[in-house]
């Protein structure tokens, strides 16, 4: 199916009685709204050590890099998030004038509303009108294989026209099975998952990400080994998704998912050790999951990161206006650039080899 043959937008519920766009403008109101953060913040556990003689200039420092083949002017990636719902459009249009001006990557939120229901398709290609330079289209792993009988599965054409939708250059295939455990309408099949993302992954340039709950070595090889050319580890520590779906399973009254997405709210590996976990590997390595800060983004370079990635940390201002999200990047990368003056790293390859400590709960994760 293509873009431009996309439905008329529907606000009922779809087949298999799943409102899309009622549950994605539903994930923002709950972020927005509540606490949803992690208990524990990881990335405060990793230290870089303080350089008191930097021996370069505040000036000189260059935060530019390469990421997949594309030039951007800091190594900061805005991951996927929203879209499928009116208001959808507002956020997506101020993320990527943002991150266009400042010069950052972007990713939008899981295109299933657009691309197998035709919901709201234009809150999604707004992003196409600004020079964002790397974008990633983001679909879910769960809709890649049947959920239920009659499903309409994401094959090439979909995926074709999700990449179309916003003008990406690379797709995002994001896993959230702890997020579909959490939610009453939740899917429940994995099975076969891996072999359809490495057909993909065999036609297009795919990233592999996860929601929240981070990325294992041994998941990874398993990808790289299917073609898979990069990862966003966005592990535990940020955003829960079992906490958003927490409250959403609060107000609907199912009480056992409710109760999942408390037991579960921070499941999962923390951020930076699954990039510890993912670098030696040798593809790029976005880190994401809690970060919040340029100091943040520093840390994750400094373990081996390619980039840094944010959902959480941008997405109020971003609800707010294009002003505010553009001034929160910029204090992102100035953050960053002290962070590279107090370690005096130049360039973002040389942080990559500044020295850090881990501390607290990650140290324990290192030596299991
Ligand atoms: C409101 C909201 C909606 C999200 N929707 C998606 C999505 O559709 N697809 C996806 O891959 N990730 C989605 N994410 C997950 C983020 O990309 C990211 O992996 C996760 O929030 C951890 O990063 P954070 O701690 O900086 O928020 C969403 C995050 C938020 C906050």
């Amino acid at each position: 199916m293509g873009a431009g043959r996309a439905r008329e937008p529907t606000s009922a519920a779809d087949e298999g009685g799943i409102d899309l766009s009622h549950r994605k403008a539903e994930h923002v109101k709950v972020v927005l709204g509540r606490n949803v953060e992690g208990r524990y913040r990881y990335w405060d556990d990793i230290q870089l050590v303080h350089r008191a003689l930097p021996e370069l200039d505040f000036e000189e420092i260059d935060t530019s890099v390469t990421l997949l083949g594309h030039a951007l002017r800091a190594p900061i990636v805005i991951t996927g998030m929203t879209g499928g719902f009116p208001d959808a459009a507002k956020i997506n249009q101020n993320l990527a004038q943002a991150a266009a001006e400042v010069g950052v990557a972007m990713g939008v939120g899981s295109e299933r509303a657009a691309i197998l229901k035709g919901q709201y398709p234009e809150s999604y290609s707004c992003v196409a009108r600004f020079p964002v330079p790397l974008k990633f289209a983001n679909l879910g792993a769960p809709q890649i294989i049947p959920q239920r009988p009659g499903d309409r599965v994401v094959g090439p054409d979909e995926v074709r026209s999700a990449m179309q939708l916003i003008g990406a250059d690379v797709l995002a295939v994001h896993l959230n099975f702890l997020q579909e455990m959490a939610q009453p309408e939740g899917d429940r099949r994995a099975k076969g998952c891996l072999a359809r993302i490495g057909e993909l992954a065999a036609t297009f340039p795919v990233l592999v990400k996860e929601t929240g709950a981070g990325i294992s070595r041994s998941v990874a090889e398993e990808l790289r080994d299917r073609h898979v050319r990069a990862f966003d580890v966005s592990g535990t520590g940020g955003t829960s998704f079992a906490a958003v779906e927490h409250y959403r399973a609060v107000d609907q009254g199912a009480v056992r998912e409710a109760r999942i997405g408390k037991t579960f709210w921070d499941w999962g590996i923390p951020s930076p050790i699954s990039v510890l976990e993912l670098v030696p590997l040798g593809l790029p390595v976005i880190a994401s999951g809690g970060v919040r800060s340029g100091l943040d983004v520093a840390r994750a370079i400094a373990l081996g990161a390619s980039a840094a990635g944010t959902a959480g940390g941008v997405l109020r201002a971003a609800a707010t206006g294009y002003e505010e999200t553009r001034h929160e990047l910029e204090l992102f990368v100035h953050e960053l650039k002290v962070a590279m003056f107090l370690t005096g790293s130049r360039t973002v390859a040389d942080l990559q080899r500044a020295p850090y400590v881990v501390t607290g709960e990650s140290r324990a994760w290192l030596h299991r």
